[in-house]
């Protein structure tokens, strides 16, 4: 029996399936991935404009302490479940937020099945949930889902920057893989689905042990160390601060329009990466020196964000510069450091 036919014969029954009212002031929404840095920041904004809000996580990535002051909030409940596995639980959700999944390299190498699993049967498991109850889903997908810009021509056997069989591909892959199951549910279900791209997320929440640009610099400068940087301090990347992101979810997740195709979300600036760490030992005050080293595999010398959709259609803007969002993430890590030592571990 084909997939759809097996899907409508177990879901499809004369009461289910039904729309929801996306108008409501107060709904029931689900964030797959809630007690990771972005998801715990939406949780809370959702919260705060006073949703019953549903966080589901396994906890691989995400952290207590991002969620624990939410605990307070009586419509916050919190449920400990893998989306790999099926996912059964007996709530009526209105939207469901997709952030479920590692995000940096050192999460998803450390077990690239997994990570895909989470990809793929994840976000097969949450489109099913929402062609169910009829909900309107969004997912969160990454920049390194785009083709590299600068990809040329190249000879048979030559897959050195071919996503497909390196180190990074269970994740660029899987995000591709989960988007085309986005479309397709959109295609045969008409599940209303969204689909949102970002680059290089920073804030307070970010994990410590990510060797993420931003989270790494700023320990480095904060325990006096001396900030290394690998490759061409002058390549460019552009940065989204979390608000800013959490604000261009809402707003897509909000719009009427239906636009099942992927909308970029990003502060366009670009700045270099020795830029960045300049700045950061500025704001810190601290006398780190940049130390520069080769590094072992290429990465794009550029990133060019472009956000035309997202500020036609869905009227957004990014309003944090990228001073003012690394004083937030230096606050944070410095309370962090200052309040546990111990346990705050050293980037790579
Ligand atoms: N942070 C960035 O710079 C960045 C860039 C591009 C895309 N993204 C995407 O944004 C989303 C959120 O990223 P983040 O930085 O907040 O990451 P994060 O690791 O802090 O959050 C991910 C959350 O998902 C949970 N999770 C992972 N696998 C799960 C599973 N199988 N079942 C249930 N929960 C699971 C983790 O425990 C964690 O709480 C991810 O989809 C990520 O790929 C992030």
């Amino acid at each position: 029996m084909s997939y759809l036919r097996k899907f409508h014969a177990r879901y499809f029954k004369p009461s289910s399936g039904r729309k929801r009212s996306s108008s409501r002031d107060n709904k029931s929404i689900m964030v797959a991935g809630g007690a990771g840095f972005l998801g715990s920041h939406l949780c809370e904004r959702l919260l705060k404009a006073g949703h019953q809000v549903y966080c589901v996580d396994d906890f691989s990535t995400g952290l207590e302490r991002n969620i624990s002051p939410l605990l307070g909030f009586d419509g916050f409940d919190v449920i400990a479940q893998d989306i790999a596995e099926p996912i059964d639980v007996d709530v009526d959700v209105d939207e469901i937020y997709h952030l479920a999944r590692p995000a940096s390299p050192p999460h998803y190498q450390a077990d690239p099945i997994r990570a895909m699993q989470t990809y793929v049967t994840g976000s097969l498991n949450l489109l099913e949930l929402a062609a169910r109850r009829g909900a309107r889903i969004l997912q969160v997908s990454a920049a390194d889902t785009h083709d590299d810009s600068q990809l040329h021509a190249r000879t048979e056997g030559d897959w050195s920057d071919a996503a497909f069989l390196g180190r990074h591909s269970s994740y660029e892959e899987g995000k591709r893989c989960a988007e085309a199951l986005f479309s397709d549910f959109h295609r045969l279900y008409e599940v209303d689905v969204r689909l949102v791209r970002i680059f290089n997320a920073y804030g307070p929440r970010m994990r410590a042990d990510e060797s993420r640009i931003v989270s790494n610099f700023v320990l480095k400068a904060l325990r006096g160390k001396d900030i290394t940087i690998y490759g061409d301090a002058s390549k460019t990347r552009s940065f989204s601060f979390a608000d800013d992101l959490i604000d261009g979810f809402a707003r897509i997740m909000a719009s009427p329009a239906s636009l099942p195709v992927p909308i970029d979300l990003c502060n366009p600036m670009e700045f270099s990466i020795g830029d960045v760490a300049e700045q950061v030992i500025e704001l810190t005050g601290a006398r780190s020196n940049l130390i520069l080293r080769p590094q072992a595999t290429d990465t794009p010398r550029q990133q060019r964000p472009d956000i035309s959709l997202a500020m036609q259609e869905f009227g957004w803007r990014p309003k944090m510069d990228l001073s003012g969002g690394l004083l937030q993430t230096i606050g944070y890590f410095d309370r962090l450091l200052a309040g546990s030592k111990r346990v705050v571990p050293e980037p790579a």
